[in-house]
């Protein structure tokens, strides 16, 4: 990290819990952002709502294979980590500075064995071929560069032809229509693979 990188990095603190419930069954998940849209270093409105689905669902995650996909700080899969599920984080294999805050971000809540891969949208590498059958494939604001959507379809349709039980639960920002003063809109949704699509 650059020492200017250094100075605007701050560890921002998330906490989920379940109404009624006490503090020590919450969670506090700690991530090492720097404040600065490129690069993945950045935790994103979709981030946030998809560990909230991710913590929601935490008692059909144990002992569950899932790979986070365009993970960048990595907080849905560092909760589903925390929820008991054997998580593999991955960004873009040509951008070592986002596996590197992926690898940051699982320092920063005691996870040093996560393992982390590079895996670009679009292409099927060696790795990917190694993976082991995933239950879940999380993608938050994994779609928000339309000349991208392609190429995360390829990967995602892939990843669920292999992996016939998986599910895909991604959520994404709409970007189009906001007005600068609104909320970020951010859509959560689950796909999973049928013989013939990608339903929704
Ligand atoms: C908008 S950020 C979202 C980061 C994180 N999932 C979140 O919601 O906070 C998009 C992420 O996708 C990654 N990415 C961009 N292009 C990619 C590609 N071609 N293959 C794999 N990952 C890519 C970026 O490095 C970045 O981490």
């Amino acid at each position: 990290m650059s020492e200017a990188e250094e100075l605007r990095t701050g560890l921002k603190q998330f906490k989920f819990e379940d109404e009624g419930q006490t503090e020590s069954q919450s969670l506090i998940v700690s991530i090492p952002e720097v404040v600065d849209p490129q690069y993945g270093m950045y935790v994103w409105p979709c981030a946030v709502v998809l560990a909230q689905y991710v913590w929601g669902h935490k008692e059909e995650l144990g002992g569950k294979d899932v790979l986070e996909i365009g993970s960048g700080v990595s907080l849905p899969g560092v909760v589903a980590a925390k929820c008991g599920a054997h998580v593999i984080l991955s960004d873009d294999a040509e951008r070592p500075q986002c596996l590197e805050n992926c690898r940051r971000s699982c320092e920063a809540n005691g996870l040093s064995d996560m393992r982390v891969m590079g895996l670009t949208w679009g292409r099927i590498s060696p790795d990917m071929l190694l993976l082991p059958p995933l239950d879940v494939i999380l993608g938050s604001d994994v779609f928000y560069e339309p000349e991208d959507f392609e190429d995360v379809l390829v990967t995602i349709s892939f990843l669920l032809r292999r992996s016939n039980r998986a599910q895909f639960w991604m959520t994404y920002q709409e970007r189009r229509l906001v007005h600068r003063s609104s909320p970020p809109q951010v859509e959560p949704a689950v796909c999973s693979h049928s013989s013939r699509s990608i339903s929704c």
